[in-house]
């Protein structure tokens, strides 16, 4: 049996990073952790606790408030992922919306919030065999992983897969908004003084704008079993 290792994939919102970590955990029989989850649950927590909305962002009353913020994942059977709960509460559809979305990135920006996160998903990765994604996974949360992957696609694929996604769960959305979205992210998440998006030394990039799910999955398993057996 091969050795068990760390998979870090980080790159653009959208760009596909779940779907492709959720197929590589179920063939390799790996543990996958959304990172983007935890901080979307941080954001809802902070929008039902009055500490972030359209005009306002009391980050003081959210970092007073992270020793009551306790996360975890659980896995479901059914859908064959774990999901996200935030106390006890599972969140997994809250903290999909495109108002979570629209606040998450400014949340993402505070590293009392980065700094508890990150040690979590680290304890999290102590045993190997775990696929995360995110956008500090190859920089931050495990600079030593055996395989790191930086994902790209352009803004107007990514907002036009977002946009399906969440027109076929009912939300009423433009795909301009979308858009904006996707692009506004893009910069903060680009742009943050604590744990820039940046490719990580070493990763290997993969542009899905034109590749199917199929081959894009082939490519990153090939990589897989090239590492695995180099170990
Ligand atoms: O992957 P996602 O779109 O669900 O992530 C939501 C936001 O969380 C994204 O805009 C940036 C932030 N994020 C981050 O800063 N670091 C991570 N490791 C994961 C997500």
């Amino acid at each position: 049996m091969s050795k068990k290792i760390t998979i870090a994939i980080d790159g653009f919102s959208s760009t596909g990073k779940s779907t492709l970590a959720k197929q590589l955990a179920k063939h390799l029989g790996y543990v996958y952790v959304d990172s983007g989850a935890m901080y979307r649950a941080v954001t809802y927590f902070a929008m039902q606790n009055g500490c972030i909305g359209a005009e306002f962002f009391d980050k003081e009353t959210l970092i007073n408030s992270l020793p009551f913020i306790k996360l975890h994942f659980e896995f479901n059977t059914d859908l064959g992922f774990a999901e996200m709960y935030l106390n006890g509460v599972n969140v997994e559809k809250e903290i999909r919306t495109i108002e979570v979305s629209s606040f998450v990135s400014k949340v993402a920006e505070v590293s009392e919030v980065r700094a508890k996160l990150v040690e979590q998903q680290q304890s999290m990765g102590k045993k190997k065999g775990i696929v995360m994604d995110g956008r500090d996974i190859g920089t931050v949360v495990f600079p030593e992983a055996e395989l790191k992957i930086f994902m790209t696609a352009s803004p107007e694929t990514r907002a036009r897969r977002r946009y399906d996604e969440l027109q076929a769960k009912g939300e009423n959305v433009t795909f301009e908004a979308v858009l904006k979205n996707v692009e506004e992210r893009d910069h903060i998440d680009t742009h943050r003084d604590d744990s820039p998006l940046v490719k990580a030394v070493g990763a290997i990039e993969i542009d899905n704008s034109a590749l199917t799910r199929e081959e894009q999955f082939e490519e990153v398993l090939s990589l897989v079993s090239k590492v695995s057996k180099s170990l």
